[in-house]
């Protein structure tokens, strides 16, 4: 329970995909007397777990991705915990901002999606949130940086989801219109291991439960999710039709607390 990563050793099959790959997989899970399979992971996994199910196996999929960027659960696991580093790491980067008067660029990683970035943002206290599913705006970002630097703000933090397009690229644009000393740190795969949160710790242990639950009902092709703080099921084929859309609350609330 206090073991990061996926320590079932799983990770991207690329024989899986073909034909072959696919059919021995069949096989084996038919060999070894397989009743049911819990799929823990993402899209990716959940397409691969619906054609399992296609092919007569059970298959109930569990969401987990640092990303949180699956409809039908308002968490995943491992985002709270990629959410935590990301925290701890701004803290540690302020320091320096400070002390050398700074602008900070914080890449994070998220794939298309700006969760990560906005929750650690806000919980960071971030200047600025640059995320896919928003335009960037960089002559309102250095703007605000620079109205901060007036009233004696001494740091900025600027958080990048990786989707935006590389807090290099960022960066260059930031310097130009400041004129100021921008640093560049990319968080990459520290964000994917580590001991998990409490919070992800209690999330995985509701997801378990429910998917070894719709297993012995005979159940077959649901996803379990959380909503409202209640453990759902979808079928995985409405679940991932869905669209994961940003609190734009939220997004709102980063700009009113950041000013
Ligand atoms: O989907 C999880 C994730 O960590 C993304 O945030 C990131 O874009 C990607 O995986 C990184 O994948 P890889 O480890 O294959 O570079």
């Amino acid at each position: 329970i206090h073991r990061g990563g996926t320590i079932l050793l799983t990770a991207r099959s690329q024989e899986f995909m073909t034909a072959e790959g696919f059919n021995q997989a069949i096989k084996m899970l038919e060999h070894k007397g397989v009743e049911g399979l819990v799929v823990i992971g993402g899209n990716g996994s959940f397409k691969g777990a619906s054609k399992l199910h296609e092919n007569g196996i059970k298959v109930v999929g569990v969401p987990a991705t640092i990303d949180n960027d699956i409809p039908c659960t308002d968490y995943t696991i491992g985002f709270d915990t990629a959410v935590n580093t990301v925290v701890d790491a701004i803290n540690k980067l302020r320091d320096t901002a400070t002390s050398h008067e700074r602008v900070f660029l914080v890449e994070v990683m998220g794939r298309d999606s700006g969760q990560i970035a906005l929750k650690a943002g806000i919980a960071g206290g971030a200047e600025s949130i640059l995320i896919p599913e928003f335009e960037s705006d960089y002559d309102e970002v250095s703007d605000k940086i620079l109205r901060g630097r007036e009233r004696g703000k001494l740091h900025s933090i600027i958080l990048v989801a990786e989707g935006v397009g590389g807090a290099m690229n960022v960066s260059k644009e930031i310097k130009l219109r400041t004129g100021l000393d921008t640093r560049v740190t990319i968080l990459g795969h520290i964000q994917r291991g580590g001991t998990p949160t409490a919070f992800d710790r209690m999330l995985a242990s509701r997801f378990g439960s429910k998917a070894v639950e719709l297993l012995l009902e005979g159940q077959s092709n649901q996803m379990i999710g959380m909503e409202n703080n209640h453990i759902v099921a979808h079928e995985i084929e409405y679940a991932l039709a869905q669209n994961k859309v940003i609190d734009e609350e939220v997004y709102k609330l980063a700009n009113i607390l950041s000013i």
